[in-house]
């Protein structure tokens, strides 16, 4: 086992990476490889997914998607999320990034920029504001933003039975969203990195390396040198495997 490198030694705290997209576009796929591939190399990683990640989190997470709430306003909806960001963030990513862990996460402020803001129409300022004080100090060092999916398959989603509250916003609403991700990219091109994954997925896991080689150096001796370290990725999963969800990494 190699030793682990240590963000800790160097600035005192851990990284925390946020992967950002529409419904479908890999981000559970992406978030579950790169989190072996760190593990593999001794890094403490935690996994989580927004919102949720903690027992608060979870019941705040219901509350918003759960179809039977049709009522819910979108100013509560936005602070829904941010309630349970600011429980997440207080309760473990800064402790474990006070560890030195690397925190990777399944959504976090992009979404409700996307989400809140362009999609439910709520003030841009308003929602960053709100953003920050959730955040209590904290922004992700880096944040992959995935191309695929997009609304094609948030519609898909909308019409199967059992589509949560969110995915029965409507065409609209995703083109929206869809050109909220845009826009944030647009405005901060050091921290969110545009990676398309439409196509296979050992590209998009070479490509998501490519946007993180400066906080893990030895990324770019993977890319070079170790081909089937991302070609498994496009192997057809085992039948019965259903993909194992880590610490409330879902699906997306
Ligand atoms: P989830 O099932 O985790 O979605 P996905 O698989 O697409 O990642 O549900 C989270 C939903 O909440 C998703 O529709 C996006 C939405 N969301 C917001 O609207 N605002 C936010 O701030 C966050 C974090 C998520």
């Amino acid at each position: 086992m190699e030793q682990a490198y240590s963000p800790s030694a160097q600035d005192g705290r851990g990284l925390f990476i946020t992967f950002e997209g529409g419904d479908g576009a890999g981000k559970s796929t992406h978030i579950r490889f790169l989190a072996s591939v760190l593990r593999k190399r001794s890094y403490e990683v935690l996994s989580l997914r927004e919102p949720g990640g903690t027992r608060i989190g979870e019941k705040l997470r219901r509350v918003v998607l759960d179809p039977g709430n049709e009522e819910l306003s979108a100013e509560s909806e936005l602070l829904v999320f941010e309630a349970a960001r600011a429980q997440l963030v207080s309760e473990v990513v800064k402790p474990a990034l006070a560890r030195g862990a690397v925190v990777l996460c399944d959504r976090f402020t992009d979404s409700t920029v996307a989400y809140q803001a362009y999609g439910r129409g709520l003030s841009l300022d308003f929602v960053q504001s709100a953003n920050a004080f959730a955040c209590q100090g904290l922004s992700p060092d880096r944040t992959v933003l995935l191309t695929a999916g997009g609304s094609s398959t948030s519609i898909k989603r909308a019409t199967r039975r059992g589509a949560d509250r969110m995915e029965r916003s409507g065409q609209e609403f995703y083109e929206r969203v869809a050109c909220g991700f845009k826009e944030a990219a647009q405005r901060d091109p050091a921290r969110i990195r545009v990676v398309e994954s439409a196509g296979k997925r050992s590209a998009t896991a070479r490509a998501v390396f490519e946007q993180l080689c400066d906080l893990f150096p030895w990324m770019s001796d993977d890319l070079k040198s170790n081909p089937a370290l991302f070609a498994r990725l496009d192997r057809p999963p085992k039948r019965g495997h259903r993909g194992k969800r880590q610490n409330g990494a879902n699906r997306g």
